[in-house]
C-alpha cells in the first residue's frame, strides 16, 4: 500500500462515524511505535512531523523511516502530515519531499507565535490549497488561535483570547478549499493545559458543536488533545521527574468531539510523558545499565501501549482494512475534477 492522502482517511472516518488520532514523532522508535500499535489495533495511522521534527532528524531520514514503516506494516494505511507549517515555503518543501498531507497554520505568523488577521491566514492557506491540490495532497488549515506558547507553537494565553468564530470558519473554508479545518477551542500545545479538570468554562466543546452544525461536511481537528493521564504523570514524577499537577484533555471531551465532526486528533504530549517515564525508571532502577537500548525498547512499548489506548478511543480500531488505498496521482485528478471541492 502506498502513503495514502490524509483526505482519503478522513473520507473514510467520516462515512464510519470514527476519530483518526495523529501522532508527533521525531526519530525511529517513535514511528515503530505507531506502527506496532497500529496493527495490534487494525488502525488505520497518521504520521505527523513538526518543523522541529523535520530540523532534529533532518528531511530525508524522516522521510525514508516513514518510507520503511510503509513497506513494513503494507496493511495499514498510512500518512504522512506536516503538523504546523508556518508558511507557504515550509508546505511546498514537505510536498517535494513526499508528505502526502501538509497542514498550513496560517492563524499565526510565520514566527509562530503572532497571530495573523483573517486575510492574511486565507491568502496563504489559499496558496498552500492550490499547489497541494495539483499534486493531489491534503491541506489542513487553522481558524482561530490555540493558547500556550510551550514548544514554540501558540500565541500565548489561556486559550481562550482567540477560540474560533463560527462564521470565520465558514468563510474560511469557502474562501480556501482546504479539507480539513483545526480550530481553537480552549486547548493548547504541552502538559499544562488546565488548572483542574475542564469544564465548559475553559474547553469550548460547545462552540465545536455550533461550528459542526454550520459546516456538517467539514472534517474538523483537535489540536492539543492529548489527556496528559496522571498515571504517566505519576511514573515520571516517581523517578525523579518535577512535572506539576495538570490537567489535559479528557478521552469523553474528544469523543464528543468525534460524535459532533472531529476527524483528526493531535497527540505528542501523551507520547512524551511515556516514554520520559519509562527512560527515567530504567534510570532509577538499574542506574549500571548505559546500552540505549535497555531504555528505548520499554519507552517504544510505552508510548506504543498510550498510542492502541487511544486509537481504540478515538475509533479508528478494526478499520485498517476497510477500502483500497487511493493513490495520490488518483487524488491529483479528483481535485482537477473538482469531485473533492469545499462543500
Ligand atoms: O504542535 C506541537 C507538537 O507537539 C510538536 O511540537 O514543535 O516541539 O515538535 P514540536
Ligand atoms: P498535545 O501537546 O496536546 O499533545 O498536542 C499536540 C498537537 O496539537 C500537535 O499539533
Ligand atoms: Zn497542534
Amino acid at each position: 500500500m502506498p502513503l495514502v492522502s490524509m483526505r482519503q482517511l478522513l473520507d473514510e472516518a467520516a462515512k464510519g462515524g470514527y476519530g483518526v488520532g495523529a501522532f508527533n514523532v521525531n526519530n525511529m522508535e517513535q514511528i515503530q511505535s505507531i506502527m506496532e500499535a497500529a496493527r495490534e489495533t487494525k488502525s488505520p495511522a497518521i504520521i505527523q512531523a513538526s518543523r522541529g521534527a523535520r530540523a532534529y532528524s533532518q528531511d530525508l531520514f524522516l522521510y525514508y523511516l516513514m518510507r520503511a514503516a510503509n513497506e513494513l506494516y503494507p496493511e495499514i494505511p498510512l500518512v504522512m502530515h506536516l503538523d504546523h507549517g508556518n508558511s507557504f515555503e515550509t508546505c511546498k518543501s514537505a510536498i517535494e519531499l513526499g508528505f502526502t498531507s501538509v497542514m498550513m497554520d496560517g492563524s499565526l505568523l510565520p514566527d509562530g507565535k503572532t497571530p495573523s488577521t483573517f486575510e492574511q491566514n486565507v491568502d496563504v492557506t489559499r496558496r498552500v490549497v492550490e499547489i497541494a491540490h495539483e499534486k493531489g495532497v491534503t491541506v489542513e488549515g487553522e481558524i482561530g488561535v490555540l493558547g500556550g506558547i510551550e514548544d514554540g507553537h501558540g500565541a500565548g494565553g489561556t486559550g481562550l483570547e482567540h477560540v474560533t468564530d463560527p462564521d470565520q470558519a465558514v468563510e474560511f473554508v469557502e474562501k480556501t478549499g482546504v479539507d480539513a479545518l483545526a480550530i481553537a477551542i480552549g486547548t493548547s500545545h504541552g502538559a499544562y493545559k488546565f488548572t483542574s479538570k475542564p469544564d465548559g468554562s475553559v474547553l469550548k466543546m460547545d462552540i465545536l458543536i455550533a461550528i459542526h452544525k454550520r459546516l456538517p461536511n467539514v472534517h474538523l481537528v483537535m489540536h492539543g488533545s492529548s489527556s496528559v493521564p496522571k498515571d504517566l504523570q505519576d511514573i515520571i514524577n516517581q523517578y525523579g521527574g518535577k512535572l506539576k499537577p495538570t490537567w489535559g484533555v479528557p478521552v469523553e471531551e474528544i469523543q464528543l468531539g468525534i460524535r459532533n465532526g472531529v476527524r483528526k486528533i493531535n497527540v505528542d504530549t501523551d507520547s512524551r510523558l511515556a516514554i520520559t517515564g519509562a527512560i527515567r525508571k530504567v534510570f532509577a532502577e538499574t542506574p549500571e545499565k548505559f546500552d540505549p537500548r535497555d531504555y528505548l525498547k520499554p519507552a517504544r512499548e510505552a508510548m506504543k501501549k498510550v498510542v492502541a489506548l487511544r486509537m481504540t478511543q478515538f475509533g479508528q480500531a478494526g478499520h485498517a482494512g476497510d477500502y483500497a488505498p487511493i493513490s495520490i496521482e488518483e487524488m491529483k485528478k479528483r481535485y482537477a475534477a473538482e469531485t473533492l471541492a469545499a462543500k
